[in-house]
């Protein structure tokens, strides 16, 4: 592949409509940048499959992108950024790649030993991916990790601020909360949508660390340094690709995102 271009898009990939908190932030941080979204509807959840699967999905997907001409990879996924970054990197054909796990680690991990809970689902919290990336950056730091399993489903259910989910968190956070944390990782497309509840939950004294915004300010730093940055010549456009029938990703979706899509394509593989 000829070298990437200033105005060439960033391609942002998730197993599903999670990954639009990715797109959402980027589109806020970088206006000008044009996206094409891929989403997997037809094969999420990832959160529980095994890696060898996830690491096959994931080649798929990148080269669908890499033939869309896109100048920067954002592995919007958290459970495919835990398992499959090498598998990733290996097809990307030098593309820069920037990933949720690194720029969740990265905001967490400020070099004062914290004590910080992590919570995902269960494959990319069985990685330890996230615990590794943060004692790398800060040996001192403390990692408490916590699988969430019945988050997903219940974000996607609209269930945000919903009795059950206020007790699963409470379930879910109670371990976490007992090491006395003073950050919690969101390690998933789909908790940011979680954060009044869960602030709630946690009280206000834990920083919640939404890895969708972070890794927006990643992808922007990146741009910058590489030389990649859009000018101002164009409006941004934006693609949304899927693998199953867009409606469910259109209803859902438009939670996620913040806005209504336009037009949504299913992927010609
Ligand atoms: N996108 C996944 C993640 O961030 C959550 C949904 C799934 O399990 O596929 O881990």
């Amino acid at each position: 592949m000829s070298a990437p271009k200033k105005h060439y898009s960033i391609g942002i990939f998730d197993s599903g409509v999670g990954g639009l908190t990715v797109v959402r932030a980027l589109m806020e941080r970088l206006p000008l940048e044009s996206i094409v979204y891929f989403g997997d509807t037809a094969r999420v959840p990832y959160g529980v499959k095994s890696v060898a699967t996830i690491e096959q999905y994931a080649a798929q997907i990148v080269d669908f992108l890499l033939r869309r001409n896109v100048k920067m990879l954002i592995v919007a996924c958290n459970t495919m950024a835990a398992v499959a970054l090498k598998t990733i990197s290996a097809h990307a054909k030098g593309v820069p790649i920037i990933d949720v796990i690194e720029a969740g680690a990265r905001a967490a991990a400020d070099g004062r030993g914290g004590r910080i809970g992590v919570i995902g689902t269960p494959t990319t919290i069985n990685s330890n991916a996230y615990a590794r990336r943060i004692h790398a950056l800060d040996p001192g730091a403390r990692v408490y990790s916590q699988a969430c399993p019945l988050f997903v489903p219940l974000v996607e259910e609209g269930w945000l601020d919903h009795p059950v989910t206020r007790l699963a968190a409470q379930e879910y956070l109670r371990p976490v909360l007992a090491e006395d944390i003073d950050s919690l990782v969101l390690g998933c497309t789909h908790y940011p949508l979680l954060k009044p509840l869960l602030r709630d939950v946690a009280g206000e004294r834990v920083r919640l660390i939404d890895s969708a915004l972070t890794a927006a300010e990643l992808a922007a730093a990146r741009l910058q340094q590489t030389g990649l940055a859009a000018m101002d010549a164009e409006p941004a456009s934006y693609r949304y690709i899927v693998t199953d029938i867009p409606l469910r990703f259109q209803t859902i979706g438009e939670r996620f995102l913040g806005r209504s899509f336009g037009e949504i394509e299913r992927a010609d593989w």
